[in-house]
């Protein structure tokens, strides 16, 4: 098969991760006889510096041309933020494209990999029949992109924010969830807040009607704080969950931390239109740029998802997978993996792509 990938590597860590999953995409196209178009386009803080705009419509346009959009990861440093460059930028760089394009479904995947193990802050009594949890975000409601204003009102300082749901965006992500399910364990925990919250409400009816044209999956209710509870109390009953945008933001980063580390999951960002953004779910860390030392495990799984689920090349992603884990197997840790347990070879971002290439 012949794909055009638009390639949007960002800041911070995002260019070099970046980087070895499009070798590992390469190694898989010459293995498996395809061929992957790469364009590369600027986004975040990189775009600013060309174009004064964090997204700006070349990079639209790129994405748009293309069989699915790689994603890096945006944003600078915590003093840099006050700087143009840097001020918002994740609101006007990746917040804005998944808004451009309606990428309302947000798949994020964890996985457990039980020789490092030993990192997750669970007890290990909790992850011995093994960690597998889905969590299904929205991502184009909720207050992330309702009305934010800080002002002064009755003489101090005030701020509001607003959030909103229709029942087709929510039904859009359950439908989606449930079929999901099917090809999983047929269950599904939706999260919410709705002893309090209008939104959640509304998400708790849509997702018990669709729950209702879907008899066959075991779909229940769990409230939100509870559910940051049980995910550190008794993790194994999840298998999916299915969340707004803003608990799923929250939940999906404690769900990450289970397997040890979070730059190990990777994401996919569905639009009804077809086209989909495959992006590591950690952030662009720019402490440890440029420095060979970041975790490219979650940029490499998202190549893999975009493999499996925009160009339904399967046996493809899961040779990058089954790499992955043999690599893991092999004793092979960037730095944020070691365990300091038995024996382990600490290598860089490249050095550890080459163990999975060499594996696939
Ligand atoms: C994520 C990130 C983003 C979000 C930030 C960078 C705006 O935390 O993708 O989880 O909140 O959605
Ligand atoms: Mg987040």
């Amino acid at each position: 098969m012949n794909k055009k990938i638009a390639i949007l590597a960002g800041d911070g860590i995002g260019p070099e991760v970046m980087a070895q999953a499009i070798r590992v995409l390469d190694a898989v196209a010459a293995k498996f006889e395809h061929k992957f178009d790469y364009v590369e386009a600027l986004v975040g803080g990189a775009a600013y510096d060309h174009y004064q705009n964090h997204l700006p419509q070349e990079t639209i346009d790129v994405c748009k041309g293309a069989d699915a959009v790689l994603f890096g990861s945006v944003g600078g440093p915590v003093e840099l933020q006050h700087e143009a460059k840097w001020a918002n930028c994740e609101a006007k760089s990746i917040l804005a494209l998944r808004k451009a394009f309606n990428f309302n479904i947000n798949l994020r995947k964890m996985t457990l990999y039980p020789e490092i193990a030993a990192l997750s802050p669970l007890r290990p009594d909790l992850l011995k029949d093994g960690l597998d949890i889905v969590v299904f975000r929205e991502l184009v409601g909720d207050v992330y992109f309702g009305e934010h204003t800080l002002d002064e009102k009755n003489g101090e300082r005030h701020a509001f924010d607003s959030g909103e749901y229709t029942e087709s965006q929510i039904r859009s992500i359950a439908e989606y969830a449930f079929n999901v399910a099917r090809t999983r364990k047929n269950r599904i925990i939706s999260v919410d807040k709705a002893n309090v919250m209008a939104m959640s409400k509304l998400w708790r009816q849509v997702v018990g009607e669709v729950a209702k044209q879907n008899p066959d999956v075991a779909c229940s209710d769990m409230l939100v704080d509870n559910c940051a509870m049980q995910l550190v109390k008794n993790p194994a009953q999840f298998d999916i969950i299915l969340t707004s945008n803003l608990f799923g933001d929250i939940i999906s980063d404690e769900v990450s931390v289970l397997s040890g580390s979070v730059g190990m999951m990777p994401s996919a960002s569905f639009s009804p239109s077809g086209l989909a953004l495959y992006e590591p779910a950690g952030g662009s860390a720019p402490d440890i740029a440029n420095k060979n030392i970041a975790n490219p495990i979650a940029q490499i799984l998202s190549a893999s998802l975009m493999l499996a689920y925009s160009f339904n090349m399967l046996t493809e992603a899961n040779a990058i997978d089954e790499a992955i884990k043999a690599t893991i197997v092999a004793g092979f840790r960037t730095g944020d993996i070691a365990t300091k347990l038995g024996n382990e070879t600490v290598v860089g971002t490249k050095e550890f792509t080459d163990q999975v290439i060499a594996r696939l």
